[in-house]
C-alpha cells in the first residue's frame, strides 16, 4: 500500500492513479489523518500531493515533522515538496513571478527518481510559491530557468521533493518517475492486477453474502454492469438486478443491455426489466422546465425500484455501483473540496428492506472498473460507454418530452455516434493512434425550434437537431470538439434523409463553461 496524502491539490486523482498504473494499490487520504493511523496501516510509501496554499502561512494544511523520521519513503509534489522543505529546515518562499505549463527542465545524472531519462526535459510547471533553500541533508537535482530547485533528494531518508507535476501527462516520462518512486525506492511488488483483483472480489463477496441475498439497481452504465458482472460471478442467482427502462435511453439500449444480462445472456442473476416508457412519458406530459423534469425523472425511478423491492422483499444485501472517485468527491477519502454530493454515495433508499450495503467497486478508478469489467467478459460496447446522464435523453430533448421526440432524437444520436465512430476507426486505421480531435462524449440533442426548410418540392416545417462533441478531462470545464467537417457533413445529410420530422443540424460550438455538456 501507498498513501497519498491530499493537500487538496487538483492532480490528486491523477497521483492515484499513476500509481496504480505502476500495479501498485493506493488510497487518497486527507493531510488531516492522524499518524497513528498512517502509521497502522503499514504504508511502504507515502506521497504527498500538490494543494492550493503557502506552507509557512500560519493555517496552510500541514503535517507534523515526525512523518519524515518514520523511515517510510516520502515523495513530496508541488506543495508537498515545499511542505518537506518547509518542515525539515529549508525555506520557502513567493517570487515575484510564478511557472506555469510546460517547462524546460535539467535532471542531475545522479538523481534517483529520475534515472534512465535524458538531462534535458520537459515538465508540467504549476505553482506560485518556490523552494528557495533545499533543507539540510537534500541535494538538489533539477532545475529550470525560474526555478533553481526544481528538485531534491535525500537519499538515506528516502525523503524526494519535486517541485512540478510528474502525474500530468504533459510532464515528458512523469509516469516513469512515478514508477522509480513506488517499484523502486519504496520496493513495491508490483502485484495490484485486475485478474486478482477480480478473483480476490469474487471470494470475499462470497465470504460476506453467504447465502444471502443481493438486490442491485442495473442501468446499463459501466459501474453498475460491472458490479453486477462481478456480484453474478460470485453469487449467481442469490443476485437480482433490477433494470429500469424509462423510455429516455439511447436507441435500442435497453434490449442491449437486456441481452448481456438477460435470461439469454452470459451471466447467472435474476434479471428483471421494468418497461416504464409510458410511465415516464405520462409524467413529463406538457413539463418543459428543466429541473422539473430532472425531479419528475428521479423521483418516478425511485417509485418503479420501490414497486419492484416491494415484490421481492426483504434482501440481506442492497449493492451498489460506487467507484473510488465518488468516495472521494464526496469527502470521504482525499481533501480536495467536496464537489458533489454523489448520488451512489450516502442517500440510499430507505423504502428497500436490507441489511447491509455492499460495493465491490469502491476502491476502484474507472479505467480499473474497464479493466475489470472486461475481465467479467462483459462485451467492449458496454465496458467503453460513454458518460450518459441519469435523466437520460430527458434532458436532451429541450422543452417538453413526447414519444415521438424521444423517437427522432434516438435515430439522429444512433446516426451521429455511428459516424464518428466509424471516422475514428478509419483514422485509427491510417495512423496508428486516436485523432486528436477524439471526443469524451458526442450526442445529439433535440431543439425545440422548428424551422421552415425544403424537401423535394414541398415546404417543411420541422424540427432542428444540436450536435454536440466535447473534448474533457474530467467534464468539470470542456472544449468543443473538432470533429472534421467532412464527417459533420455525412451525419448532417443522413439524419435530414433518415430520420422524419428533422429539416435542420446545428453543431454545438460552445465550451463548458459558458456552457455545460448536456442542455439540460
Ligand atoms: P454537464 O451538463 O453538467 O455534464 O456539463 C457534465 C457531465 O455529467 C453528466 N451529467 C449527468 N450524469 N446524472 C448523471 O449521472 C445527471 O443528472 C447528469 N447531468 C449531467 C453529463 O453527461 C456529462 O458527462
Amino acid at each position: 500500500l501507498v498513501i497519498v496524502l491530499d493537500f487538496g491539490g487538483q492532480y490528486n486523482q491523477l497521483v492515484a492513479r499513476r500509481v496504480r498504473e505502476c500495479n501498485v494499490y493506493c488510497e487518497i487520504y486527507s493531510y488531516k489523518t492522524d499518524i497513528e493511523k498512517i502509521k497502522a496501516m503499514n504504508p511502504k510509501g507515502i506521497i504527498l500531493t500538490g494543494g492550493p496554499n503557502s506552507c509557512y502561512e500560519e493555517d496552510s494544511p500541514s503535517y507534523q515533522k515526525e512523518l519524515f523520521e518514520l523511515g517510510i519513503p516520502v515523495l513530496g509534489l508541488c506543495y508537498g515538496a515545499q511542505l518537506m522543505m518547509h518542515k525539515l529546515g529549508g525555506k520557502v518562499i513567493t517570487p515575484e513571478v510564478g511557472e506555469y505549463g510546460k517547462t524546460e527542465i535539467h535532471y542531475a545524472p545522479n538523481a534517483v527518481l529520475f534515472q534512465g531519462m535524458p538531462e534535458t526535459s520537459i515538465c508540467w510547471m504549476s505553482h506560485f510559491d518556490r523552494i528557495e533553500m533545499a533543507a539540510p541533508g537534500f541535494e538538489v537535482v533539477a532545475h529550470t530557468a525560474d526555478c533553481p530547485i526544481a528538485a531534491a533528494q535525500n537519499v538515506e531518508k528516502k525523503l524526494y521533493a519535486i517541485q512540478f507535476h510528474p502525474e500530468v501527462l504533459h510532464t515528458v516520462n512523469g509516469t516513469q518517475m512515478i514508477y522509480n518512486f513506488v517499484r523502486n525506492v519504496c520496493g513495491c511488488a508490483g502485484t495490484w492486477r485486475m485478474d486478482s483483483f477480480v478473483e480476490e472480489t469474487i471470494q470475499s463477496i462470497r465470504e460476506k453474502v453467504g447465502d444471502g441475498k443481493v438486490l442491485l439497481a442495473l442501468s446499463g452504465g459501466v459501474d453498475s454492469s460491472v458490479a453486477a458482472g462481478i456480484l453474478s460471478r460470485a453469487i449467481g442467482k442469490q443476485l437480482t438486478c433490477v433494470f429500469v427502462d424509462h423510455g429516455l435511453l439511447r436507441k435500442d439500449e435497453g434490449d442491449e443491455v437486456e441481452s448481456v444480462f438477460g435470461p439469454n445472456g452470459q451471466f447467472d442473476l435474476n434479471f428483471i426489466r421494468v418497461n416504464a416508457q409510458e410511465r415516464y412519458y405520462g409524467k413529463l406530459a406538457g413539463v418543459t422546465e428543466p429541473e422539473k423534469k430532472r425531479k419528475i425523472i428521479g423521483e418516478e425511478f425511485i417509485r418503479v425500484f420501490e414497486e419492484e423491492a416491494k415484490k421481492i422483499g426483504a434482501v440481506d444485501f442492497l449493492a451498489q455501483g460506487t467507484i473510488y472517485p465518488d468516495v472521494v468527491e464526496s469527502g470521504l477519502g482525499g481533501e480536495s473540496a467536496v464537489i458533489k454530493s454523489h448520488h451512489n454515495v450516502g442517500g440510499l433508499p430507505d423504502f428497500v428492506d436490507f441489511k447491509e450495503i455492499i460495493e465491490p467497486l469502491r476502491n476502484l478508478f474507472k479505467d480499473e472498473v474497464r479493466k475489470a469489467g472486461l475481465e467479467l467478459g462483459i462485451p467492449e460496447k458496454l465496458v467503453f460507454r460513454q458518460p450518459f446522464p441519469g435523466p437520460g435523453l430527458g434532458i436532451r430533448i429541450i422543452g417538453e418530452v413526447t414519444a415521438e421526440k424521444v423517437r427522432i432524437v434516438q435515430d439522429a444520436d444512433a446516426i451521429y455516434r455511428e459516424e464518428v465512430d466509424k471516422a475514428v476507426a478509419d483514422y485509427k486505421k491510417a495512423n496508428g493512434e486516436e485523432p486528436s480531435w477524439m471526443p469524451n462524449q458526442y450526442f445529439a440533442a433535440l431543439t425545440n425550434m422548428r424551422s421552415v426548410g425544403v424537401m423535394g418540392d414541398e415546404r417543411t416545417y420541422d424540427y432542428a437537431v444540436a450536435l454536440r462533441a466535447v473534448n474533457t478531462v474530467d467534464f468539470m470545464t470542456a472544449e468543443s470538439a473538432e470533429i472534421p467537417f467532412a464527417v459533420l457533413q455525412t451525419v448532417m445529410s443522413r439524419i435530414i434523409n433518415e430520420v422524419k420530422g428533422v429539416n435542420r443540424v446545428f453543431y454545438d460550438l460552445t465550451s463548458k463553461p459558458p456552457g455545460t455538456i448536456e442542455f439540460e
